[in-house]
């Protein structure tokens, strides 16, 4: 008899024994990994598969090819090199699957090169999140470092029943801190983390990304800053949430920022690039901006996002931020404020621009020129902030993506800006996405915006003017609107009733290509003919991916238009997402597996409302 090659289950009981051994990663089993990863591949595939996170990780750390390619070079290069890099994609594709594994639901959220490194970040994240919450409850009186990782934790990445001594070792928050650190560079701190012990916990880190929670006491704000300078090298984010940033916390906080580099050499400045203050409170009475806010955006010419959100900052913060960012010239790109009752924040940009200037358009040394996001939502701004508003376009020549949404300007304020945005004047020429949902506009107006808006050299490719009360009077120029190359358009709860949609209908009857990829037509109270509407607008919009069609008291008769408009336009349209959802239906056997046909990987394309007989025991909830 010819020798066999030994039994599988031999192999699977040799590969699983190696598998268990790399766990702790000893000595002896550190030896012989070059010898391992000399197996023929299907071998070495079937152990890289069996190994649990925290053996890969030291098969990883102590793969040999790095050493050999360096060490010589006159070996054949290229196999090598080749070699190294196609078993160094598997084991990228191995921590992708590890990941997945365990964060089925972050998954589709990233898309990192480096999947042992995103592992190892969600991995500290966690441990982190549960021992700030120990801490946070219990009168917690000891270190930080020793807090026990749970048991679910410890077993994701491979550690079962761990003997006494090695639970004493694996299970501490310090040995998951110090041994995955240099794979960590974003985190987000609960409070109890901003202490001077997490400095030394997070040694190993290079943070360029942190958001930190609820700081609110002056130790927070002092452990903070020796985190702040222990990563100031690399450092590029920092968001505040939920903090209460008194003026001379913000400073204390916003100096060590600046400090260290400064002073190390006299041209090099800090590297922080966005800083984000979300839900916060910055004390009461603040008149004016915090000095360590002023010199931070003063030295930095590194900063390109800055966003005060929902921290009411109060019209006298607002108006000096801007007098600031314009003295500076700053580089900002992106500036969001919204949520902050800012209104008159505006008003200096009245009668400052000296008339050259707001022709030429670019401020001397004087201009937001880079700004390409501006976000002013729910400031309750009027219409006088409107109108300043258009002065103060003169400084931002680059402006993309405004947001004025939330705020009642009202018609009289909107007529102030349509000359701009209609690129009459040279303003505004770059203006890709307009919102104004919630703006208390009427028809009459918005009627003019949409036939206005065309001349603008077709830039625009998103607008919003939902949650207007605009009535059905506003179909006709919004299907005029519709032949221009508007890619986005957000027409919710404007109200456009079935007699608005029955025009929309009439309008769409020209043979031409319509550019939109998403739109939004839900809450118009719409009837069958939503549903009418849809069935013309589908063969006519081939790149249309996103439809949000719900809440338009649709009779369930409109399933079976709808549906056949799919199936009609499935050959050249790819709608990916058509939200049918708040309407009061009963399905017959047919219309379900009518629906159950449209399907786009995996994934139904049609949004239903539940029917009503499973929806009834929801409508008892509290
Ligand atoms: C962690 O677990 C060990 C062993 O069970 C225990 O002695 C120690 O007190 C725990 N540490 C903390 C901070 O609870
Ligand atoms: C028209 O838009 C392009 C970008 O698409 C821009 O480069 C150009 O300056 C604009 N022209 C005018 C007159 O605003
Ligand atoms: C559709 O629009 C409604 C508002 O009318 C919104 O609540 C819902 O989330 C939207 N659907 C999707 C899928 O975004
Ligand atoms: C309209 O629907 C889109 C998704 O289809 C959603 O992103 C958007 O927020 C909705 N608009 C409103 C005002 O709810």
């Amino acid at each position: 008899m010819v020798e066999e090659a030994p039994p599988s289950s031999l192999i699977t009981l040799c590969i699983d024994h190696l598998a268990n051994q790399l766990l702790f990663g000893e000595d002896e089993v550190i030896a012989i990994i070059p010898v391992i990863y000399e197996l023929p591949s299907h071998l070495l595939d079937d152990l890289i598969s069996r190994l649990t996170p925290h053996a890969l990780y030291h098969f990883h750390l102590h793969m040999p090819f790095q050493d050999v390619n360096e060490e010589d070079f006159s070996r054949d290069d290229s196999t090598n090199n080749k070699r190294k890099r196609s078993r160094d994609w598997n084991l990228n594709t191995a921590w992708q699957k590890l990941f997945e594994l365990r964060w089925p639901d972050l998954i589709n959220q990233i898309q990192p090169s480096d999947w042992q490194k995103a592992y190892w970040e969600a991995h500290l994240q966690n441990c982190l999140d549960e021992a700030a919450e120990i801490a946070l409850i219990s009168p917690f009186k000891g270190r930080l470092a020793d807090i026990n990782i749970s048991e679910s934790i410890l077993r994701h990445i491979g550690f079962v029943r761990l003997a006494e001594h090695e639970y004493d070792k694996y299970s501490k928050l310090s040995y998951h801190c110090l041994q995955f650190g240099s794979h960590v560079s974003c985190l987000r701190l609960q409070n109890i983390l901003c202490s001077a012990e997490t400095t030394r916990l997070l040694r190993e880190c290079k943070l360029q990304s942190m958001v930190v929670r609820c700081i609110r006491s002056v130790e927070q704000v002092n452990g903070l800053c020796r985190l702040i300078n222990q990563h100031s090298r690399t450092l590029t984010s920092l968001e505040f949430i939920h903090c209460t940033l008194y003026e001379n916390f913000l400073n204390t906080l916003l100096d060590s920022v600046v400090r260290k580099s400064v002073h190390k050499y006299a041209l090099q400045k800090h590297g922080l690039q966005h800083l984000s203050i979300v839900s916060s409170s910055f004390g009461p009475c603040t008149g004016s901006l915090p000095t360590g806010l002023q010199s931070l955006l003063s030295s930095a010419r590194s900063m390109c996002s800055l966003k005060l959100c929902g921290s009411r900052l109060g019209r006298n913060f607002a108006k000096a931020l801007f007098v600031t960012l314009l003295s500076v010239s700053s580089c900002i790109s992106v500036l969001d404020l919204a949520e902050n009752e800012i209104s008159g924040c505006l008003s200096h940009f009245n009668r400052r621009v000296p008339s050259y200037l707001r022709e030429s358009h670019i401020g001397i040394g004087e201009s937001l020129q880079l700004l390409r996001v501006l976000n002013l939502r729910g400031n309750n701004l009027r219409k006088d902030d409107a109108e300043n508003l258009g002065y103060a376009f003169a400084y931002m020549p680059n402006l993309e993506d405004l947001d004025i949404s939330d705020n009642p300007i009202e018609d009289e304020g909107l007529r102030y800006l349509i000359p701009y945005f209609a690129g009459t004047s040279e303003m505004c020429s770059r203006l890709a996405c307009l919102k104004l949902e919630a703006c208390d506009l009427s028809c009459d107006v918005v009627n003019h915006l949409l036939d206005s808006l065309p001349v603008l050299n077709g830039t625009l490719k998103s607008l919003s003017i939902a949650e207007n009360c605009l009535g059905s009077k506003v179909a006709g120029a919004l299907g005029r609107f519709l032949s221009t190359p508007i890619e986005v358009l957000d027409a919710s709860g404007i109200d456009l009733l079935p007699s608005g949609f029955l025009e929309l209908q009439n309008m769409l009857t020209i043979e031409e290509e319509l550019s939109l990829v998403i739109i939004n037509i839900s809450k118009n109270r719409g009837g069958i003919q939503t549903a009418r509407f849809l069935s013309k607008l589908l063969p006519q919009a081939p790149r249309l991916v996103d439809v949000n069609a719900s809440s338009n008291c649709m009779p369930i008769e409109s399933l079976s238009i709808i549906s056949s408009a799919l199936k009609f336009a499935k050959a050249a349209g790819n709608v990916l997402n058509l939200d049918l959802t708040g309407h009061d239906w009963d399905y017959t056997p047919e219309l379900t597996s009518l629906c159950t046909e449209f399907v786009h990987n995996g994934k139904p394309i049609l949004m239903l409302p539940v029917s009503s007989a499973t929806a009834a025991p929801i409508d008892h909830d509290p």
